[in-house]
């Protein structure tokens, strides 16, 4: 993990953010313009692994057994299908659902953890 990356990560996050506060859910946990440390993205993997993987792939590039892959959700569409189950409606410009089914449940005692979730997913998204 490099640094820079790191920054990157979480620079946009913060981006993000910022945005999810003025659409609802409201992005409840507090996220501050900081690097995320190989410490927090190493939380991010055991996470992924012990709660997404059931469905999702264990590589977050490449569609699994249930879930699509996860590397193309902005924050706030990972954020609201976590906390809900459900896409965020409006979607963030741009960003296509992967699938039209309503299949994922929510898993909402992630809450505080998502940031780092999703680090993790960004740090092994490889480049198209
Ligand atoms: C019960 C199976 C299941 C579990 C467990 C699950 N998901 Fe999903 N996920 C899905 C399915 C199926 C979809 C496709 C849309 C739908 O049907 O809800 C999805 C969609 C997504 C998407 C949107 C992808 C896109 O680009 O359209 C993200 C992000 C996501 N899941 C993240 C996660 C994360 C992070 C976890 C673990 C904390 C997780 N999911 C756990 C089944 C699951």
């Amino acid at each position: 993990m490099n640094v820079f990356f790191a920054g990157a990560v979480f620079g946009s996050l913060f981006f993000s953010a910022g945005l999810l506060s003025q659409t609802k859910p409201s992005l409840p946990v507090k996220v501050e313009p900081m690097s995320a440390t190989p410490a927090m993205i190493e939380r991010g993997r055991v996470l992924y692994v012990a709660n997404c993987i059931r469905c999702h792939n264990k590589d977050p590039n490449v569609k699994g057994s249930i879930g699509p892959e996860v590397v193309d959700a902005p924050m706030a569409v990972m954020y609201s299908k976590v906390m809900t189950g459900k896409y965020p409606d409006p979607l963030p410009a741009g960003f296509v659902p992967k699938r039209k089914s309503r299949a994922m449940q929510a898993i909402p005692k992630l809450k505080a953890d998502i940031p780092v979730i999703w680090a993790y997913v960004q740090s092994v998204k490889k480049k198209k």
